[in-house]
């Protein structure tokens, strides 16, 4: 058989694997040494106990007969699809139905498997930097091109740098898909009403869908950035967006998120038909999916409780505390810093022009710390790393003093 020859196209390992593979190189050449994880956005903090009872309640429920559930509806049960649309959605006046919501394992695998229901030949605009699923899987869906100095020959790059504030704009070129994330991954900025209005006036304008990646919303604290991409006029007809508990409720090891397709989103066939993306989107979680664990889903469901929505609340803040604790650490040592405001990352550009991986390299051998190099989100990247709140408050602080303590150095 023939493989799918994009997958020879792709660098050899995805980002976090490949952090991962040179973390385990240090400890096995340096045994004994602590090194605190300051790198993948993975959570410390138990889930709420509200989840933890709700779960244990439905693995009572699967060892009865008369409450024993197979195989679920693909695209959620009812009773978390109901939740979501309450408490995510007509709790911020924005009116999503029901069966426009579909529950799944995770943001990361919906972003990945997105690609099935639009063309291959269809433009994707990607931002530079971001978070590297949304290039990965394009390529290996046949939508990348060629490899050309670090840039896909077929995306459309949405520029961000410093000069920006890392925030993307509206390009003159036509693209088909947009890729977007606020607050984004890995810099942490989020866009306000005004700069997502003027996405959506662009996507209408040239029929375009925008993939909206907003598994960081909980961490919105400013009132002038919106949590959906919904509470935009007219997002609905060129909008998908995309959620995780994985961020908010420590879900990352159990795998829930949902993903939002509404009504009136439509894409156009091969003969101009407009055909509904909901539509689709449900063929194929049919297809290719069976749904997530009734166990997990009552635990997420449980999240939505007066309980759960308190106890989700404060592992956010916790996680926030420790990003504004970062940032102030990171600037008042110098550094020039973006997000860990609204956002569990901060971004931090490198003083003396080392590259991302030198840096990454050099913390992780000087002060036993390991980060995300900047590089691994796209070209934008080199020169920064991306440093996460995810840790606990005794790891941040010790992780700061070590990188403070030699940062004369770098
Ligand atoms: C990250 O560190 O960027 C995320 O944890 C990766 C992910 O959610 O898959």
């Amino acid at each position: 058989m023939r493989i799918n020859d994009n997958f020879e196209k792709l660098p050899e390992s995805y980002l976090f694997s490949t952090v991962a593979a040179r973390l385990r190189e240090f400890k096995e050449q340096n045994p004994g040494v602590e090194v605190i994880r300051m790198d993948i956005g993975d959570v410390t903090l138990p889930i709420p106990q509200a989840a933890v009872e709700a779960m244990h309640r439905a693995v009572e429920d699967m060892a009865a007969s008369r409450t024993f559930h197979g195989y679920g509806p693909e695209q959620g049960y009812d009773f978390l699809r109901r939740a979501v649309a309450e408490g995510d959605y007509a709790s911020r006046g924005v009116d999503i139905a029901d069966n426009e919501i579909f529950i799944s394992d995770g943001a990361k695998s919906d972003l990945g498997n997105l690609g099935d229901i639009f063309s291959v030949d269809s433009t994707v605009a990607v931002t530079d930097p971001g978070y590297p699923v949304y290039v990965d899987a394009n390529v290996i869906d046949g939508r990348g091109g060629r490899l050309e100095d670090g840039r896909w020959s077929n995306f459309l790059y949405l520029e961000c740098t410093a000069e920006n504030g890392f925030k993307p704009v509206p390009p003159a070129a036509h693209a088909d898909v947009i890729y977007l994330c606020s607050p984004a991954n890995p810099t942490g900025t989020s866009f306000s009403r005004d700069e997502l209005k003027a996405w959506v006036d662009y996507a209408r304008r040239e029929s375009a869908l925008i993939i909206y990646d907003s598994a960081y919303c909980a961490y919105i604290s400013d009132p002038a950035v919106p949590h959906s991409i919904y509470e935009i006029e007219g997002a609905k007809e060129v909008a998908i967006e995309v959620r995780s508990f994985s961020k908010t409720a420590g879900f990352t090891g159990l795998r829930c998120g949902y993903t939002v397709v509404p009504e009136v989103l439509k894409g156009s066939d091969g003969q101009g038909r407009k055909i509904s993306l909901r539509k689709l989107w449900l063929r194929r979680q049919t297809t290719k999916f069976n749904g997530a664990s009734y166990i997990i889903q009552r635990g997420a469901e449980a999240l939505y409780t007066p309980e759960g929505l308190a106890q989700t609340k404060a592992n956010v803040e916790y996680y926030l505390e420790n990003a504004a604790l970062i940032r102030m650490r990171m600037q008042d040592a110098g550094f020039l810093v973006f997000g860990g405001v609204d956002s569990p990352y901060v971004w931090v550009k490198s003083p003396n022009g080392e590259n991302s991986w030198d840096l990454f390299a050099r913390l992780l051998k000087e002060a036993h710390i390991s980060c995300t190099p900047g590089s691994g989100f796209g070209s934008n990247g080199e020169g920064y790393i991306r440093l996460t709140g995810f840790n606990t408050r005794e790891n941040t602080e010790k992780a700061m003093e070590r990188l403070l303590a030699v940062s004369k150095n770098i």
